[in-house]
């Protein structure tokens, strides 16, 4: 069976590995590799974003907003219909590349390239809804009107799992509300951010209106811009840690926020729920992009009258899993991002079986996929069973292809131990009684709630967390209202 491809550096169409600004592609004096993560290999030098190109991103963003937040709805949803469908006619090229940088399936790159459109056709639906009011007055003669007006320059910081559709969120609504942005993309996949960019230039979105900062080191560049005043908001997604230090650093300029961060996702699987239908929503969900996803289940809590006989479908299914390099495409799970990756993952099932979890199987990878030199940064998917809440693999968010179960007795329990974390982006519920559903779908720590379902991701929901998941909603018309801030007129006519 074929788990690595034949070289596939030829085939990509690479973006310009440069920086965008104003519109003009520019190198700069240092540039970093972006490296396919299944093998090793080198597949671009990417110039890397210095301080003073930074402050001339942000200068020509601030001149840019002038006239931007003056253009009509109407222009701004045409040219984000006419990005949206270059990125469907270069549907294969992006998710080539994004598969070489990533690492995930060929399968879930395209749904990943198809899913990045959407909130691109989303949001040119949003920029025509955008709407203000008028009330009434108390005193005659005069109008009072309520209107949205774009906050102002935008510092995107999105994330290395999903390349291209934390781009098109954040942009999306950015660019609909009339903001203009810096998009620093993260340092392990900037091809991706930087094709899309290439086809939003194509698309005849104005120099300016969005600058791309491929960034070696990001910390350093991110608080510089984080300190300017003329930075009006940061939507970041990350984690939890870094979150908090984007909030600290925007205390000084009051900056608006909005954080996605990092989930612990719980399914509890009751008694009465369709076995097959969990078993599917499960291994979706816990092993979509290796488990590299915000929303990936992270713990398994089933009725322990079911625990049995879930476990063994699960173990089973996790077994069938298919280990490659993405590009093979009938592989399922890829490497993970990087070594660290690995040894975070290895540490967190170490660590829970010396407290005492049981290993119910792991797979055994051929030594093309064993880590070294040469190889790449898979890690067998993996099942645990026996896991309690003091793991640290209960507590933090696993990112790897690793699936945890552990046992309830009663409704009270599962809820207890489904809430036993500090913040929730999504939790899911598989059970027959539509009423208990609906009650402890209620009461679950989370942003989102799935019901007998696990795929929720789609561009008219309001995608955000409670707690230390972060805050601020994206997508849906929630997400463009976090790029808007209303202005009062009080209006004094003579009449
Ligand atoms: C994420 O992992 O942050 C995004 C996942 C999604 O949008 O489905």
């Amino acid at each position: 069976m074929e788990l690595m491809p034949d070289a596939t550096l030829t085939s990509l169409q690479l973006p310009p590995c440069a920086l965008l600004i104003n519109g003009q592609w520019r190198q700069s004096a240092h540039s970093f590799p972006v490296v396919d993560p299944a093998n090793g290999q080198v597949l671009a030098q990417v110039a890397s974003a210095s301080l003073d190109d930074a402050a001339e991103a942000l200068s020509a963003a601030t001149n840019a907003f002038t006239h931007w937040r003056r253009s009509t709805a109407t222009e701004r949803s045409q040219l984000l219909q006419r990005w949206h469908q270059l990125m469907l006619q270069q549907r294969e090229r992006l998710a080539q590349l994004l598969c070489a940088e990533q690492g995930k399936p060929i399968s879930e790159a395209r749904a990943e390239i198809d899913y990045a459109a959407s909130y691109l056709n989303w949001f040119a639906g949003e920029a025509l809804r955008l709407e203000g009011d008028w009330q009434h007055p108390s005193v005659a003669g005069r109008q009072l009107l309520n209107i949205p007006e774009p906050v102002g320059v935008v510092l995107a910081l999105t994330p290395w799992n999903f390349p291209a559709a934390m781009v098109t969120r954040k942009l999306g609504a950015a660019l609909a509300a009339g903001c203009t942005v810096l998009l620093k993309p993260a340092e392990s996949t900037p091809l991706t951010a930087l094709a899309l960019a290439e086809l939003a230039m194509e698309a005849g979105i104005a120099p300016g209106v969005i600058q791309v900062l491929p960034c070696a080191t990001p910390d350093p560049l991110a608080a510089f811009l984080i300190a300017s005043p003329q930075v009006a908001k940061v939507s970041f997604t990350g984690s939890t840690g870094v979150g908090r230090l984007l909030m600290q650093q925007s205390a000084t300029t009051l900056k608006r926020l909005s954080l996605e961060l990092g989930g612990n996702a719980p399914v509890l699987v009751f008694a009465d729920a369709d076995l097959d239908a969990a078993v599917t929503g499960i291994m979706a969900a816990k092993f979509r992009n290796a488990g590299q996803t915000c929303i990936c289940i992270n713990r398994v809590l089933a009725d322990a009258k079911i625990a049995p006989e879930l476990e063994q479908r699960l173990a089973a299914a996790v077994m069938a899993l298919q280990v490659g390099a993405g590009q093979v495409d009938t592989v399922q799970i890829g490497p993970l991002i990087s070594a660290k990756a690995v040894q975070k993952v290895q540490q967190l099932v170490e660590g829970a079986i010396l407290q005492g979890a049981r290993l119910v199987c792991q797979q055994r990878l051929p030594a093309a996929l064993q880590p070294g030199p040469a190889g790449g940064y898979f890690f067998p998917p993996t099942m645990l069973a026996d896991v309690t809440m003091q793991m640290g693999i209960c507590q933090q968010e696993i990112f790897g292809p690793v699936l945890t179960l552990q046992t309830f007795t009663d409704e009270a329990q599962a809820l207890q131990l489904a809430n036993q974390t500090d913040g929730g982006l999504a939790a899911y519920l598989y059970g027959g009684d539509e009423k208990r559903n609906y009650r402890l779908a209620r009461q679950l720590t989370a942003g989102m709630v799935g019901i007998n379902a696990t795929a929720i991701s789609d561009a008219r929901i309001p995608f955000g967390g409670v707690g230390s998941a972060g805050f601020g909603r994206e997508g849906s018309k929630y997400g463009v209202a976090d790029y808007l801030q209303l202005k009062h007129l009080c209006w004094e006519l003579a009449e």
